[in-house]
């Protein structure tokens, strides 16, 4: 066997190994030495692309604890300051992930990931700024909804670096979300009750140079105000409810990182 290939043959073993402990799909014939990609390179992009999928669900989470409050009548100031919802956003995230937005750079977490995850916070941060009118708006409907934050967030992110993140079900209300035939795969997956919680499924092609990272979501009591049941019937945003029950799968983050080689 020459030494190229064995190179190869034990790249590929410790992928398969790593799909078989933790289930996650990687293209093994195109990754590796194929594509002049080291695996610990997509290694270290898929801990990235799982990380922000987590920070951009905190954030759409903080804004989702927050709905009961908007709909307060006659109080003119919510208290979603962008400093609140910064400390509340680094509070979940801390507790979802065990890792400390205050303190990034001690983290062991690939440098690519602290850098994009200091923007996702920065951005965050701006999309909470620029809407307090809507969310201290004293008529009329409030703006602010999960989906609406992520993807406000999603689009300035990707201005800044270029990497994609869009929130996606396989019957979107708003069809700019809807999947592609990559994200509508992972989600049939993600639908099925046995599929194990939180586990992203992720890919790496040669051929588009991206990783490609799906990261479930799960709906919570809150949530149910709007997509919970009676099913066909209006939530308070006009659309009709989707009849999801408590803890169901609800869609996913897709994220998409360029590979630089
Ligand atoms: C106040 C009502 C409301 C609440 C609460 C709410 N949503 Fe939504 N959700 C919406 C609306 C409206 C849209 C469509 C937004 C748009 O026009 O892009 C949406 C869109 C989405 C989407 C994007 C796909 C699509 O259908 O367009 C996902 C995923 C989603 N919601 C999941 C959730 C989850 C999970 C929660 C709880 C953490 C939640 N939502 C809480 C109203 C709500």
């Amino acid at each position: 066997m020459s030494s190229r290939l064995r190179v190869m043959t034990t790249a590929l073993l410790l992928l398969a190994a790593i799909v078989a402990a933790e289930g996650r799909f990687v293209w093994a014939k195109e990754a590796g030495s194929h594509t002049g990609v080291a695996l610990q390179t997509i290694l270290e992009v898929e801990q990235t692309a799982r990380l922000l999928a987590i920070l951009l669900d905190s954030g759409r989470s903080v804004i989702n604890e927050h709905q009961a409050l908007f709909d307060e009548p006659g109080k003119s100031d919510k208290g979603l300051t962008p400093e609140v919802f910064e400390r509340q956003l680094t509070d979940m995230f801390r507790s979802r992930s065990g890792i400390d937005l205050e303190d990034l750079n001690a983290s062991r977490v690939p440098a690519q990931a602290k850098k994009l995850m200091k923007e996702l916070v920065v951005v965050s941060r701006q999309v909470v700024a620029d809407a307090q009118p809507e969310i201290n708006r004293l008529h009329g409907p409030k703006g602010l909804l999960p989906a609406i934050f992520g993807a406000r967030v999603a689009s300035r992110f990707t201005e800044r670096t270029g990497v994609r993140m869009k929130q996606t079900t396989l019957v979107p209300r708003n069809a700019a979300n809807a999947p592609d035939s990559t994200e509508r795969s992972a989600l049939e997956l993600f639908a099925d009750p046995s599929y194990p919680r939180e586990k992203p499924i992720s890919e790496t092609t040669a051929k588009s140079g991206m990783l490609r990272l799906m990261f479930p979501l799960y709906t919570t009591r809150r949530c149910l105000d709007c997509h919970g049941e009676p099913k066909g019937t209006l939530d308070r945003t006009g659309y009709p409810r989707e009849g999801l029950k408590l803890g169901q799968n609800a869609g996913a983050i897709s994220v998409i990182i360029p590979i630089a080689k």
